[in-house]
């Protein structure tokens, strides 16, 4: 009787020590929930710039629309608007859809005129912002070193990986490395005031000439007419041009392989002095021509443009950072070129850029300055365009989108 006393108390025990642990875990477990919460809570986090605008970078478009009360209004596609290109979206003031990023490209057409509107008024320089950005920008992407391909960033034998063609590579050989500089033109350096130049038609008429010329760097893209009947709204300077290996040194130059197509490049690359930027590892394709325009000026000794090679591992790093903050598509060459002088400038002014088929008095408008054209459909430029509208607000790039005279 009293061993079965004993055992009864002793299993009263066992439970009520068992009840104890199971409280204690669920207790730990609940704090552990609690503390997982919070730091997971903190990662998501937007983090918002000290800017007035308080315009979070990672912000979805529609996020970013409502943010700049540029509210945005998705078409069917079934209107006669929605049978233009990628232009046409509608910003007006009263409804927001999501989905606006996916459609951005095919669909509805902008308020031309509420969106320039947002460019009125004295610009802001806000240097904190700045600093901020150049700093992620630098921790991503180490622009100054590694923005050009250099005997210090490669290695002979070393494979590089394609900037667009994932999974294709290109195993550097002593050739190519000799023929590249030993270190970055940028390393080490900064530049007061630049402006980099979109190739689009609002700069037709604009008089914004001596303005981009006032800059200390002027960066362009594509090999763009300057001077002559531009001179007046692009100016003449340029400091660092960009030419597209196939559509430009293929296709316009005949692969340099005829005399002409040879002497054509020599006449027209000297219009371009300081840096040519040829992005010869995007794509496979692009590799050889690129080799063969590099040899070209090496033996010919043209110093002026010296023509050097984009570093594709810089740009998938810059992709990969704009993705995280908003930007989904491949970058334009015109926002790659914004994000580089956002490494080496204190203050960066932006001209021509404008992806849309109406000025801001709501009249018809070209694609380039120079000519009709269209808009390559693998970037998103309205979606890149709103990036640079939150830049302009936050005080990080100056957007000129109006006309440069008259206190502008
Ligand atoms: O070849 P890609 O489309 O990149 O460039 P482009 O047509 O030669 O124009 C140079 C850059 O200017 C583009 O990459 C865009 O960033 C910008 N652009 C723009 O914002 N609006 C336009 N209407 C045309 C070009």
């Amino acid at each position: 009787m009293s061993s079965v006393r004993l055992g009864s108390s002793a299993m009263l025990k066992a439970v009520q020590r068992l009840g104890l642990g199971v409280l204690i875990i669920t207790v730990l477990s609940l704090v552990y929930f609690i503390l997982m919460t919070q730091s997971v809570a903190k990662l998501v986090q937007p983090r918002w710039h000290n800017s007035s605008s308080l315009i979070h970078r990672n912000a979805s478009l529609p996020q970013l629309s409502q943010a700049m009360h540029l509210v945005t209004t998705v078409v069917p596609n079934n209107t006669t608007s929605a049978k233009k290109n990628y232009t046409d979206v509608s910003i007006n003031s009263k409804t927001v859809t999501h989905n606006v990023s996916r459609h951005l490209q095919k669909t509805t057409p902008v308020d031309v005129v509420e969106l320039a509107r947002h460019f009125n008024g004295t610009w802001q320089q806000n240097d904190k912002a700045i600093a901020v950005l150049r700093e992620e920008l630098h921790n991503c992407c180490s622009t100054q070193e590694d923005f050009i391909l250099t005997q210090k960033n490669i290695r002979i034998g070393m494979n590089i990986h394609y900037g667009i063609q994932k999974g294709k590579t290109f195993k550097v050989t002593s050739a190519l490395s000799r023929m590249l500089p030993k270190t970055s033109p940028f390393s080490g350096r900064r530049f007061s005031r630049c402006s980099v130049v979109g190739n689009g038609a609002i700069l037709s008429h604009s008089g914004c000439g001596q303005e981009i010329d006032k800059a200390d760097y002027v960066f362009r893209c594509n090999l763009p007419p300057i001077g002559g009947k531009y001179a007046e709204d692009t100016g003449i300077r340029t400091n660092f041009t960009t030419a597209n290996p196939i559509s430009q040194i293929s296709w316009i130059y005949k692969g340099l392989r005829s005399q002409q197509g040879r002497d054509k490049f020599m006449t027209d690359i000297k219009k371009y002095p300081g840096l040519l930027w040829v992005s010869a590892f995007q794509v496979k394709a692009a590799t050889g021509i690129s080799q063969q325009a590099l040899r070209f000026v090496t033996q010919r000794r043209i110093r002026n443009p010296a023509l050097v090679f984009g570093n594709p591992q810089h740009f998938i790093n810059t992709m990969n950072y704009w993705k995280a903050h908003g930007l989904s598509n491949r970058l334009s060459t015109g926002m790659y070129m914004s994000s580089m002088a956002l490494s080496v400038c204190d203050q960066v002014h932006l001209f021509g850029f404008w992806p849309f088929d109406k000025d801001p008095e709501d009249q018809p408008l070209a694609y380039h300055y120079y000519d009709k054209g269209k808009a390559d459909k693998v970037h998103d430029m309205p979606q890149e365009f709103l990036k640079l509208l939150e830049w302009h607000q936050e005080g990080v790039v100056n957007v000129h989108v109006h006309k440069c005279q008259a206190g502008r």
